[in-house]
């Protein structure tokens, strides 16, 4: 079909390589990528579900393109991925001139679905899940050129208390290893060099009893591979095995996120997280026992239903006792279906809890800080990303450990390219280096 579309995507990087996913089947399907949205005749927002702030900027979004809708030139506006799965019905209602919500496990159907609009200008969904939909046959467009996402397994069985993920993405599938590998070949042949592998629970990743660590080895063997990611783990699952293959293989990166969540044993029970805070920290010394220099990143939620003062200073320990290099705060958003909704209140005050947050917030970004600093007259290997967004002549570029490194731009170096930079200051959560080979 000769039309054109556009696509935005808001959530986690799952959506970031379904967006990929979805430009590939729609350009197969012939349709042409545009990227600015006065262009389009078809406009996709690829949705997150996982706060309520998350599905408000959507709806603000969706009614700011509302004046390109009646103006003529776009003629269909749809909505993807998470929000459709979790409450498409009331978005439909706020958003009254949207012609299509499809979910995660449907983007085959977009092609078709969208030629129907086009002849009955009527309102189309798809919203089943598909136990057997991994799209390993699709190449997804990439629109990042020195990281590559590969999906290597969708879908969530945890059933965390609080967490929309398995109601919106359906129970865990793994991937084939051989469509893995293929893809990770035809990237590297591609010249993409890093490699992220993806899944809302990668450690759990069980593909006719293959599990991660020995995914994880397989790729890391790849001819050609200069850097491999992994995100996210689930501390209940994570094995000594997996922490090995890291210690064995040079290029996999020395960053490691884990999510805590809380610190306190009674809000864990009820989070349904499947760990105690000292098994978690146990992890942690484990993994930093056998990788003394790597950088460690968290999740956590304040505000859940129920948790006291006391139990938040139980989250502000393991915050100062562990040093994290990055953890990412979030407001307990309480969302629509999920155990926590039904069986606890919401019961800490809005400001208690951004007091909570604004609280932890602070005490991380010196943390955060003071663990950057060690990197000071350290030589590392830098993956140049980008220029600059502050100066242009200037790289931005990632550590071993992915931390950010700004440093002046030399003759002969180019996005893509890995150099060693040596680390001379440390401001806020970057690096300021220079290019000493
Ligand atoms: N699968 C990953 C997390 C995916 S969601 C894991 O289990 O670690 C990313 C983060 O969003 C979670 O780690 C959690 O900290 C946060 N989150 C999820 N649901 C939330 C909710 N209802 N309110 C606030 N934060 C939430
Ligand atoms: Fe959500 Fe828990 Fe699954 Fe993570 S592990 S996606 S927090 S249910
Ligand atoms: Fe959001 Fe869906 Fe990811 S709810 S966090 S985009 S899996």
């Amino acid at each position: 079909m000769n039309k054109t579309f556009y696509i935005e995507t808001y959530g986690c990087q799952m959506n970031t390589v379904d967006s990929e996913i979805v430009t590939s089947i729609l350009i197969g399907a012939g349709f042409k990528l545009v990227d600015d949205i006065k262009e389009a005749n078809i406009i996709l927002l690829n949705t997150c579900a996982i706060r309520e702030k998350a599905v408000e900027r959507v709806i603000n979004k969706m009614g700011q393109h509302k004046a390109f809708i009646r103006s003529g030139k776009l003629e269909i506006a749809g909505i993807l991925g998470c929000i459709p799965e979790h409450t498409g019905d009331e978005l439909k209602a706020k958003l009254d001139f949207i012609k299509l919500q499809v979910g995660p496990d449907k983007y085959r159907t977009l092609p078709q679905l969208i030629k129907n609009i086009y002849k009955d200008k009527k309102y189309h969904e798809e919203l089943d899940f598909d136990i057997e939909e991994n799209y390993e046959d699709v190449t997804p467009y990439r629109s990042e050129h020195t990281n590559a996402f590969i999906s290597v397994m969708r879908g969530c069985n945890n059933f965390c208390t609080y967490c929309v993920v398995p109601y919106v993405r359906g129970r865990e599938k793994s991937r084939s290893i051989d469509s893995i590998i293929s893809e990770v070949e035809k990237t590297i042949a591609q010249g993409i060099s890093e490699i992220t592998l993806l899944g809302q629970n990668v450690n759990s990743y069980d593909y006719n009893g293959i599990r991660f660590p020995e995914l994880l080895q397989k790729v890391a063997e790849v001819k050609g591979m200069k850097r491999l990611k992994f995100a996210t783990s689930h501390a209940k699952d994570l094995s000594e095995e997996l922490i090995d293959v890291i210690v064995k293989n040079n290029n996999i990166s020395n960053s490691f996120h884990l999510p805590f969540q809380a610190g306190s044993n009674e809000v864990l029970k009820n989070m349904n997280r499947g760990y105690t805070i000292e098994e978690y920290l146990a992890k942690i010394k484990m993994i930093r026992e056998k990788i003394p220099d790597i950088a460690i990143t968290t999740d956590v939620i304040v505000g859940f239903p129920g948790e006291t003062k006391e139990d938040f200073e139980e989250t502000v320990k393991v915050l100062k006792d562990t040093e994290f290099d990055n953890a990412f705060m979030f407001i307990y958003s309480e969302r629509k279906n999920t155990a926590s909704a039904k069986n606890f209140k919401d019961d800490v005050s809005k400001e208690e809890k951004g007091r909570r947050q604004q609280f932890i917030s602070e005490l991380q970004k010196k943390i955060g800080l003071v663990q950057l600093k060690k990197d000071i007259g350290k030589v590392t290997e830098v993956l140049i990303e980008s220029v600059s967004k502050k100066r242009d002549d200037q790289y931005k570029g990632r550590t071993e450990q992915n931390r950010i490194v700004i440093f002046d731009k030399i003759d002969d170096c180019n996005i893509g390219d890995y150099v060693k930079v040596k680390i001379i200051k440390a401001e806020g959560v970057t690096l300021f280096g220079e290019i000493v080979e």
